[in-house]
């Protein structure tokens, strides 16, 4: 299979990766080198760092937009660590991506984002083995409601009502915004994308190709979808965040879930969990491209794609909504950085 993804353009259509650059990477699956790594051992710690010429992680690679993400990075010839938290669910995503697409650059490592030894330990596994990384796709994430399956498919809800936002007071009867899963949204969308970056960051700052950070992002991340307009004037203003805002912000939705109180204080009603994180993940993204103007950090809204994450709702594929973050993977180095995409495309939602 030959899943190219388009060469990227800015809004107005111009190509991000110049001739040269596009040329490189065709040529590049032409003599792919096939291999297969196995996961760490004593012995692979101690081998002489032998670094590919671009490595990546992507986090929750085993399925939806991850796998694809995968696939299409190992496509254009990128070594890639497909993380997984389950063992199980990792192998057979590495060996589908081997088998369909004739790849063998795929190397499978457990990862839980929101546990701190596993993530040490997958930073550990690339420092020893390769020294360097040179991608990081933060994609892992979950919805952050408790669903009633059947309750939602009986609404029978079409793409527009959904991702107009529309949809939000049909589904209060549908959703259960839960302290415990509400909590969890948190720790793995914002928590985990800081977690798996920060540990990965010493690493991405020795990239010998120009280090790239894409963050999964989603429309219901857009400033203007937040009712509370201080807190909406704030998102538009990057110079006044930094972690510890970001953390005060999610401390204060905790309390007003807890206490039953989310319409009143304006947090957004269309899945009010996963929305913050995903607003939250574009001030992440914009704090550290500017922390670290060496690097091309981006987040990307892949699209409504169909896979588990919106009970299979969506209408493009996984291969579709992969384009996005896979071209902000492989932005050049006078790419953008700091900025939000609507899968291919430029956009400002702040
Ligand atoms: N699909 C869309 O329409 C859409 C729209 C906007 C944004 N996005 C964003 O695109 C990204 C990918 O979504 P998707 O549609 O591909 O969703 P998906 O099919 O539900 O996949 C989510 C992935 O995240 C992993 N994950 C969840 N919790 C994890 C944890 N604690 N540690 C490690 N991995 C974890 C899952 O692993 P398990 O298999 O182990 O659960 C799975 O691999 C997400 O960031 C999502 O918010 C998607």
């Amino acid at each position: 299979m030959t899943h190219q993804p388009p060469a990227p353009t800015t809004p107005r259509g111009r190509h991000l990766l110049g001739p040269a650059l596009r040329l490189r990477l065709r040529s590049q699956r032409t003599f792919l080198a096939v291999r297969m790594e196995t996961p760490p051992s004593a012995s692979a710690a101690a081998d002489a760092k032998q670094a590919p010429h671009r490595l990546a992680v992507v986090t929750g690679g085993n399925r939806g937009v991850g796998l694809e993400v995968c696939r299409q990075l190992a496509v254009q010839g990128v070594t890639v660590i497909l993380t997984a938290r389950d063992e199980k669910r990792g192998k057979d995503a590495v060996e589908s991506i081997c088998r369909e697409s004739n790849l063998d650059n795929v190397i499978l490592h457990p990862l839980d984002v929101t546990d701190d030894g596993s993530v040490t330990s997958l930073a550990r596994y690339i420092e020893s083995r390769y020294g360097k990384l040179d991608i990081l796709v933060n994609n892992a994430a979950v919805i952050g409601v408790a669903a009633d399956e059947e309750g939602l498919k009986a609404l029978n809800l079409d793409a527009e009502t959904w991702t107009s936002g529309r949809a939000a007071n049909l589904l209060k009867d549908v959703f259960q915004n839960t302290y415990d899963v509400a909590s969890n949204c948190l720790n793995t969308n914002y928590y985990g994308c800081k977690r798996v970056t920060e540990a990965l960051l010493p690493l991405l700052n020795l990239s010998t190709s120009g280090a790239r950070i894409v963050n999964a992002s989603s429309l219901s991340s857009e400033s203007k979808r937040m009712p509370n307009e201080k807190l909406r004037n704030d998102l538009s203003n990057i110079d006044i965040w930094d972690e510890a805002r970001i953390e005060t912000v999610l401390n204060t939705f905790m309390e007003d879930l807890k206490n039953g109180r989310l319409e009143e204080a304006g947090w957004p009603m269309m899945l009010p969990a996963y929305s913050v994180t995903k607003m939250v993940i574009n001030l992440y993204t914009r704090i550290l491209a500017r922390r670290h103007p060496e690097m091309r950090i981006n987040c990307v809204r892949p699209g409504f794609v169909k896979t588990d994450i919106n009970w299979n709702l969506g209408i493009l594929t996984p291969e579709q909504g992969a384009r996005g973050p896979v071209m902000l993977a492989l932005l050049p180095e006078d790419g953008p950085t700091g900025c939000y995409f609507d899968q291919t495309d430029m956009v400002n939602v702040w």
